[in-house]
């Protein structure tokens, strides 16, 4: 793996992100998100309908070791569907590593949901020992929560409050406040447009997709904000950013 940014160097692969523990917030709030997403050099973030295909073996090692750093996943309802989640229970290794720094050897999960429309069948449900949180709100059908309730922790919020403030201070709330975001770009926009994204871990990988994919970041409302670079790796080929919001230009 080639360290491009800051410093020039060369190390193992395995060294990437190796021992990162995410903030519990920022200089003036509570809770920290960092985002982590794959994209072609066109800005797709999925290939056939899912993100796998873009990315190789440093990006996998990215996501397990951001796995690592966090006290919760934060992903949407339509990952979860499109991608089929599994529970993220990690190997022995990661276990150990985690409660050698002091965090929960497996992170929660929480996925963003307005309709609750989640198969109660979807891997991400077939862990009784690590359920997933759903935050969900009063227009979910109810028949469709009460499928989830002996699979799911359910939060449920009035419909229209879900926004990427309250997301972020109920998972405070909650004890959790280093936060994982793994996208996809629907839950981000909600995050962006309130101001709740502090750090982003964007591979770029060395493809063209073309197509109708969905940027890491899409919704109808512009939210321009600055951020700045922090470390920039390469390894076959991918490029493996880090940024944290900043006072850069918007
Ligand atoms: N390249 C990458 O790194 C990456 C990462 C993740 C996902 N993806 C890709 O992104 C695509 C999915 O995109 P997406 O935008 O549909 O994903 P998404 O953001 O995971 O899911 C959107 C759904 O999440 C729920 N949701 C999100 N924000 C909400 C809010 N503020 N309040 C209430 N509900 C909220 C809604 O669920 P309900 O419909 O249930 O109400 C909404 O329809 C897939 O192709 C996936 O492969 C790529």
């Amino acid at each position: 793996m080639r360290h491009l940014h800051p410093e020039p160097a060369e190390s193992d692969l395995d060294e990437l992100y190796r021992g990162l523990t995410l903030p519990t917030g920022g200089p003036d709030r509570d809770g920290w998100v960092a985002l982590c997403m794959v994209s072609s050099l066109d800005g797709a973030v999925a290939l056939d309908g899912v993100s796998g295909g873009l990315g190789g073996d440093a990006d996998l090692l990215a996501l397990s070791r951001l796995r690592a750093s966090n006290d919760v996943s934060l992903v949407g309802a339509g990952t979860v569907r499109d991608e089929r989640y599994g529970p993220l229970r990690g190997s022995a290794a990661r276990r150990e590593d985690r409660a050698a720094r002091g965090l929960r050897p497996v992170p929660r999960l929480a996925i963003v949901s307005r309709s609750g429309a989640l198969d109660p069948e979807l891997p991400v449900f077939a862990d009784p020992e690590h359920p997933p949180l759903v935050l969900t709100s009063d227009a979910a059908d109810q028949r469709r929560l009460a499928r989830l309730e002996d699979r799911a922790e359910l939060h449920v919020f009035p419909d229209g409050q879900l926004g990427g403030g309250v997301v972020v201070e109920h998972l405070v709330s909650l004890g959790l406040p280093r936060i994982l975001c793994e996208g996809g770009p629907t839950l981000n926009q909600a995050l962006l447009t309130e101001d709740r994204i502090d750090e982003v871990f964007l591979t770029l990988a060395p493809t063209l997709v073309g197509g109708s994919a969905a940027r890491i970041v899409a919704g109808r409302a512009e939210a321009p904000r600055g951020f700045e670079l922090v470390s920039v790796f390469e390894h076959a080929g991918d490029l493996l950013l880090r940024h944290r919001r900043g006072t850069h230009r918007p």
